[in-house]
């Protein structure tokens, strides 16, 4: 039977109620853990980042955190993780660059969901691996939160990722599972963590690689974090950030002929999605200024390499899904 958020919770609502949450916490995972040692996955998202500050606030060196960089990360993140947890922090941060193992592994494969699943248990594989380097692991901590324990088709049902072998089934510390999402936001603002861990907009597992269309190349895929990180710094600027609830750049795997300095071009076309949603089963267009979106086509044509177009999706859920794959 799914557990359940006990019917006397206080929604977390306010900076006090979050820091009542936070000391009972501290002290429940203090009894439960003792002096024995935690393995987490830090992606650098809201759940696993405010589950990571919590143990650090509760058991410091002996949470070991294991953030994987499989490639497919938007620009800056995970120099951010190191620059909040391991500098700031003082977190025990094991970062592991499997970039070209992910991007190998995915050559030539198009298939979306082939792509999920290669990615999803490349992920368990570098996982296991550093979790076997480690001593003496006990329990590995998960950002799970309620709605993924009450909605089977929640976001995070996407996640075509399999268990940790049999030999390394760690009993578990679910601090925020029965938090909602706006709750572990007020919890992860008052553990100190920036407003940019804190208020990110969704984003998935498999990452970029979802927006690369089709097979990923490395090129096509720089092209996509390029673009990305251009949308959202114009988006911060124009005060978007946290008014559209998800926002990104997608490439296709088709070039098209365009012009630069008098000479002909073959280059990909960049597509622009900004939606907003309530629970990602709907969702509308953002009514991007025309001006903006002028301004986006002038930066992304002329900054990221390889392309050469930029396209504005007017699709809403239905008929079109949040991302093109
Ligand atoms: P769609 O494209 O199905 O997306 O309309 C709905 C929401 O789910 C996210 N999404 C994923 N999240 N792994 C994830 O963790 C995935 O494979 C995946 N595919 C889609 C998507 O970004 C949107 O927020």
């Amino acid at each position: 039977m799914a557990e359940k958020r006990p019917e006397t919770m206080e929604r977390i609502t306010t900076p006090e109620l979050a820091e009542a949450f936070i000391a009972e916490q501290v002290e429940a995972l203090k009894q439960q853990i003792g002096d024995k040692k935690v393995l987490l996955a830090l992606s650098g998202g809201v759940d696993s980042s405010v589950v990571a500050a919590l143990l650090i606030r509760a058991i410091g060196q002996q949470l070991v955190c294991v953030h994987v960089n499989h490639g497919l990360l938007r620009k800056g993140e995970p120099e951010q993780v190191i620059r909040v947890f391991r500098d700031q922090m003082n977190a025990n941060l094991v970062y592991v660059d499997a970039v070209d193992r992910f991007l190998d592994k995915l050559a030539g494969v198009s298939n979306p969901e082939e792509k999920r699943k290669i990615i999803g248990a490349e992920f368990i594989r570098v996982f296991e691996e550093e979790a076997r380097k480690q001593e003496g692991i006990e329990f590995l901590a998960q950002g799970t939160i309620y709605p993924d324990i009450i909605e089977s088709k929640g976001v995070k049902a996407h996640h075509n990722v399999g268990g940790l072998p049999e030999d390394l089934q760690f009993a578990l510390v679910e601090p925020v599972k029965f938090l909602f999402k706006d709750e572990v936001r007020v919890v992860g603002k008052q553990l100190g963590l920036p407003d940019t861990m804190v208020y990110r907009q969704p984003f998935p597992g498999p990452g970029l690689g979802v927006r690369c269309v089709g097979a990923i190349t490395r090129d096509r895929l720089e092209a996509v974090r390029e673009s990305d990180a251009i949308l959202r710094e114009e988006f911060a600027k124009n005060g978007l950030e946290g008014k559209v609830w998800q926002y990104f750049t997608i490439v296709p795997d088709f070039k098209t002929v365009g012009v630069q300095d008098g000479a002909r071009t073959d280059a990909w076309p960049v597509v622009i999605r900004a939606v907003n949603t309530r629970d990602a089963m709907t969702a509308t267009v953002e009514n991007i200024p025309f001006d903006l979106l002028q301004h986006l086509t002038d930066r992304i044509t002329h900054e990221v390499k390889g392309v050469n177009r930029v396209l504005y999706d007017l699709t809403p859920k239905p008929t079109g899904t949040i991302e093109w794959e």
